[in-house]
């Protein structure tokens, strides 16, 4: 069937003995727009037993050549801008312009980490015993950073280029082999970047990408015996994965309830400027989007005007138009959004603007008086829907960010440095960005949430030291 991207093995694309195919409904017309192949649990014992060869030999392979393919991948990705974010646009309806910026960033993070790991992998330790009490000089230990075999990378939905790539160019660079699970949104969109690192000229069966059910093929993948570590992004399954997964690192971003604390000394532009940014980009549908507003009720009244003002500036519609507001990933999705919804309107809180939806298309709607009873003061909705808690004390808010499930990133506004700094300290999240809205990138910072929002670290450098162990040799003096 011509119709059905094919899988990536052995360095040849290919059909899945199964026959089958998963469709991928465009959120915007709800119509299928493409289909994958729905692999086997065949196809992947398959895929392992290739990628477990092929490590073997890259990681012999000299580290300045492996960095050399990656910059080739990363500029041939660039170039391939065009069709791939034509994909994120109708598989997940991405805005256009943010879709292309997605490829762009995507080249750079490559030729970042290939920079990155021909440094920190180009060094080792060397250690001499007599600091330890008790030993005379006669020892000698080296260390080396050696690759742990085969990665097994699960981007999310709302990334299935970047979110890819931040784990695909560290798992190459330090020498391992690659199988790649594209989330069924943004699967073509990661099946033509796979295509740019086929062109690149990397071996056979060092990247392999799967596609296929979750339900068919997604614990057999994270429990599968050839894979040495596991490096996911998403939701709740997260924390099933880790429950399952053998005895291997993960690496894992979850969800987050990332929290944008207001004091009363705030910039108040500058904060509603990034409120609306941090919390309507890609419709919500990030993890460190602003997912509630905790404001000093003295200044509450104004900064609330101040965003309303710009959420009814922000444009809805199509992706192709390039609108601010685009319909979100699926009808599940969005049904999940309209129950919080209805959940604060019965409990009574502001609607700053009346709810409206089409299909999959939210407006955005930013809700006042927001209260702890109030699903949305501690759910993700994922969607185009921003609480506003109003506070009396900082204390209050703090405990407000500290009380939730997630502690990916958070926000502070004020224009006292040194409040900043307490309250960054005293926020029990990854990251506090002060006097901006919460961000993952540059791709280089190190990037973690605590509790249920991940495992590990992120970020160029932290992914290649997660993807590598330290090899000691030991010389024994006589
Ligand atoms: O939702 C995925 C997460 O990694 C967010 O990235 O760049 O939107 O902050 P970013």
């Amino acid at each position: 069937d011509g119709d059905v991207f094919k899988y990536y093995c052995e360095g040849e694309w290919k059909k899945s003995t199964s026959g089958k195919s998963v469709p991928i409904i465009n959120p915007t017309t709800r119509k299928t727009q493409y289909k994958v192949q729905a692999c086997t649990q065949e196809e992947v014992n398959k895929v392992m037993e290739i990628s477990k060869a092929a490590q073997k030999s890259w990681a012999k392979t000299p580290l300045w050549k492996r960095a050399e393919l990656l910059h080739k991948a990363a500029a041939i990705l660039k170039e391939h801008k065009a069709p791939i974010a034509e994909c994120l646009v109708k598989e997940i309806a991405k805005p256009a312009k943010d879709a292309v910026t997605e490829v762009v960033r995507s080249g750079d993070l490559i030729s970042y980490t290939a920079e990155e790991g021909v440094r920190i992998l180009g060094e080792g330790k060397f250690l001499v015993s007599d600091s330890f009490p008790g030993n005379e000089r006669t020892k000698y230990c080296l260390t080396s950073k050696i690759p742990l075999g085969v990665i097994l990378a699960i981007p999310p939905f709302n990334y299935p280029v970047n979110l890819a790539v931040s784990k695909i160019a560290p798992a190459l660079i330090a020498g391992n082999s690659l199988v790649l699970k594209p989330p069924t949104q943004g699967a073509v969109a990661a099946l033509h970047m796979v295509h740019c690192f086929h062109l690149a000229g990397f071996p056979k069966g060092l990247i392999s990408c799967v596609t296929g059910k979750g339900s068919e093929i997604g614990d057999f993948l994270t429990m599968h015996p050839g894979v040495n570590c596991i490096s996911f992004t998403g939701g709740d399954t997260g924390v099933a994965i880790s429950k399952k997964a053998g005895m291997v690192p993960l690496q894992m971003e979850l969800g987050g309830k990332d929290a944008c604390i207001v004091l009363e000394d705030a910039d108040l532009d500058l904060a509603a400027g990034n409120i609306v940014k941090g919390g309507f980009s890609y419709s919500g549908q990030r993890c460190t989007a602003v997912k509630v507003v905790l404001v000093m009720e003295s200044v509450a009244d104004t900064l609330v005007e101040k965003v309303k003002a710009k959420v009814e500036k922000l444009t809805v519609g199509p992706p192709e138009d390039n609108c601010d507001i685009t319909p979100v990933v699926s009808e599940s999705s969005a049904n999940f959004i309209e129950g919080l919804v209805m959940d604060a309107k019965q409990k009574n809180a502001t609607f700053c603007q009346p709810y409206k939806r089409e299909g999959n298309l939210i407006w955005p709607l930013l809700l006042d008086n927001v209260r702890p009873d109030m699903r949305i003061a501690w759910e993700e909705p994922f969607g185009p829907v921003l609480p506003v808690i109003r506070i009396n004390s900082v204390e209050e808010g703090i405990h407000h960010c500290n009380a939730s499930n997630f502690g990916l990133q958070g926000c502070v506004f004020t224009k006292d440095i040194n409040k900043a700094i307490l309250i960054s300290d005293a926020m029990e999240t990854g990251t506090v960005q002060i006097n901006s809205a919460p961000a993952r990138g540059p791709d280089h910072f190190p990037f973690q949430g605590i509790k249920d929002s991940g495992i590990g670290s992120q970020g160029i450098t932290n992914s290649i030291n997660m993807m590598t162990k330290v090899k000691t040799t030991v010389i024994n003096l006589p």
